[in-house]
């Protein structure tokens, strides 16, 4: 949540900079704001989308080469100019902005302003900037250094001085910040995606760790005054992929993408001599792996939704006893952590801040931990013990739609690498091999629909309600499902298990109050189509999602989606493509701005 970026070279500062907030503003984009270190400073702010700001600033700012810019999901305050980032002193001198929560900002505030400092905003971060400011004698980096030691929450920050010119301290707690080091050039930013156009070179800053750049330059301490020592690392990563091409939206775009993030998944991880795959990111740890006897999966939203979906295959074929819990849940309990537990971190941007509390908690009792994380080099993927990427791509739209394909691939591959060597077969496992193998193309077909889905869409889209259901593989997709309706068309949408129908929900159904039932032909068929017959008698619509050649829903669903034939375990990733689709479709035809919808950020590095 918000995006942070900052540039000292010998370039123009704002064109790399608004460059920079558009690539992170999938983080935040309420508002947002620039300062640009000149005589005099610049400072702008805007209320919105940063293309906002970016009108603001194009013809106005000057061409200073180095400054700082934010985008921000708000928190403490309204999105307002002044609640906007960056955050300026007493005397205008110091600028900073600021990713994360500040905790005991009321305390500090209180005495701060009993100090005589005067406060501009109604921001939890500005106590920042007053504070570096009543410490400040000087020396930037100690100023900020004295500050931070302070204060209790969360922080990513970058800080400029009017009398420090092409300096940048940086600093964090929990909030990520990473560097970008080119030779005359430095920069910082939120995650790599604002620098890559810029260098290869990246640092990771750690938690309580504080960098001071210059042009080409950095240096690195500790909060406690300890030097560090790290060189850059080679960063990999396809610009590329940030363009979206002859699609609309992003969220299209991924949709569509997802054959190959599946390809991806699979890519030289399955080995069909012995009917199992290969998961090189878990090699360091197989011993424990094989040895584990329960393993707990925490995630998030969609993450958590790919977890429930975990449950059910590792179930299937391993002999695991496995739970799934809300990380937000997880952090908090007073864990029992039996010998033999693994925790697997799902995540994929891999720095949702419930999720990383969550594996520091486990992590503390004792528990190995592994991820699952779409972006290389995050904070859940450094944290974990091991795990595996997903090698999604990078997905912009907020809506996860490509991550979750991927991320259910790649939860069936550990289970298969278990399951084989406890009691899977192997005719059980080649059948999983096989089935994943085919599911590629078997999407592609999927996508062809996407003209009879949006019709669909238009049929249902002024609906004010909807309920989505499914039954073991296919509950977690009704969930999905829902939840995508919600966050992308803003329709109040429910998912359930089928069979929790008749305990409540079923109350609901009215000629009003559509159905989306997953009913495919598999184990949980004739329970659902049971299901279904309650809603028709109660003069539900239903819009259901079934298998290919299915000739006996006809007469009670008043519309159809037909998809290909799979394994029962595999359908998943089949299943959820539709739902995308129609969430998708929804939101376009009701106005919605899908790739960023309203109060949502993609990476949620707030509690
Ligand atoms: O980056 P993560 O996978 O940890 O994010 C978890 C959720 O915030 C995320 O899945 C969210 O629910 C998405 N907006 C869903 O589309």
């Amino acid at each position: 949540m918000c995006g942070i970026v900052a540039y000292t070279g010998n370039q123009p500062a704002k064109e790399i900079l608004i460059e920079g907030l558009k690539r992170l503003e999938y983080r935040g984009y309420d508002s947002s704001g620039i300062f640009i270190q000149n005589s005099p400073p610049y400072l702008a702010r805007a209320v919105g989308k940063v293309a906002e700001l970016e009108r603001r600033v194009w013809n106005s700012a000057p061409d200073g080469v180095a400054g700082i810019a934010h985008t921000r999901w708000a928190t403490h305050g309204k999105p307002t100019e002044a609640n906007a980032h960056p955050h300026t002193d007493c005397g205008d001198k110091l600028f900073l902005v600021h990713n994360g929560i500040i905790e005991n900002y009321l305390v500090l505030k209180k005495r701060l302003l009993e100090a005589g400092h005067r406060f501009k905003s109604e921001t939890d971060t500005e106590v920042l900037v007053h504070l570096i400011e009543a410490g400040y004698q000087g020396d930037l980096p100690a100023a900020v250094q004295k500050a931070l030691l302070q204060v209790q929450g969360t922080f990513g920050i970058a800080v400029m001085h009017c009398d420090h010119p092409g300096s940048i301290v940086v600093a964090r707690r929990g909030s990520p910040i990473v560097l970008g080091i080119g030779e005359s050039a430095s920069l910082a930013a939120s995650d790599v995606s604002a620098l890559a156009q810029h260098t290869d070179q990246v640092v990771y800053l750690e938690d309580n760790e504080i960098a001071c750049l210059e042009p080409g330059n950095f240096s690195i301490t500790t909060l406690d005054n300890r030097s560090v020592n790290r060189g850059t690392t080679n960063l990999e990563y396809d610009v590329e992929s940030m363009d979206r091409g002859s699609f609309p939206h992003y969220m299209l775009k991924e949709i569509f993408e997802q054959p190959e993030a599946v390809e991806n998944a699979l890519r030289g991880r399955l080995n069909h001599a012995e009917a199992v795959a290969k998961l090189g990111g878990l090699e360091s740890v197989q011993e424990r792996l094989l040895q584990a006897r329960h393993l707990i999966i925490v995630s998030c939203g969609t993450s958590f939704y790919a977890g429930l979906f975990g449950r059910y295959v590792f179930e299937t074929l391993t002999d695991l006893t496995v739970e799934t819990e809300l990380a937000s849940e997880f952090r908090y309990r007073k864990l029992n952590l039996r010998q033999g537990t693994v925790v697997l971190a799902i995540s994929q941007s891999g720095e949702t801040a419930d999720t990383l509390a969550a594996l520091r908690e486990a992590k503390r009792k004792g528990a190995l931990v592994l991820g699952l994380v779409n972006v290389v080099g995050s904070t859940i993927a450094r944290e974990t013990h091991a795990g595996v990427y997903s090698h999604a791509g990078i997905e912009v739209g907020v809506a996860s739609t490509k991550s979750f394909l991927s991320q259910i691939t790649i939860l069936t591959l550990m289970a298969l690498l278990i399951g084989r060597s406890r009691d899977l077969s192997y005719e059980e496992g080649h059948e999983i091999i096989l089935a994943l193998e085919r599911v590629p193309e078997q999407i592609r077909e999927i996508l062809k629909q996407a003209e009879h889905i949006r019709q669909l869409a238009v049929k249902y889209c002024h609906a004010e309600h909807f309920l989505f259901i499914g039954r073991k593989y296919q509950y977690p997709i009704a969930l999905e499902g829902a939840l995508k309706l919600k966050e992308i068309a803003y329709i109040h949408s429910e998912g359930y298990a089928a069979g929790e129908m008749k305990h409540g929900p079923i109350a609901l159904i009215d000629p009003k109050f559509p159905t989306l039932a997953l009913a495919l032909e598999d184990g949980s068929y004739e329970r659902i189509v049971s299901n279904i017959q309650e809603i028709h008698a109660r003069e539900g619509h239903i819009l259901a999602i079934t298998t290919e050649g299915n000739t006996t829903l006809g007469d009670l669903a008043d519309d159809l989606i037909y998809i290909p034939r799979t394994h029962e375990a595999v359908a998943p990733l089949l299943s959820v493509v539709p739902l995308q689709l129609f969430a998708y479709y929804c939101g376009v035809l009701l106005g919605r701005d899908v790739d960023k919808p309203r109060n949502l950020a993609k990476s949620v590095t707030v509690e």
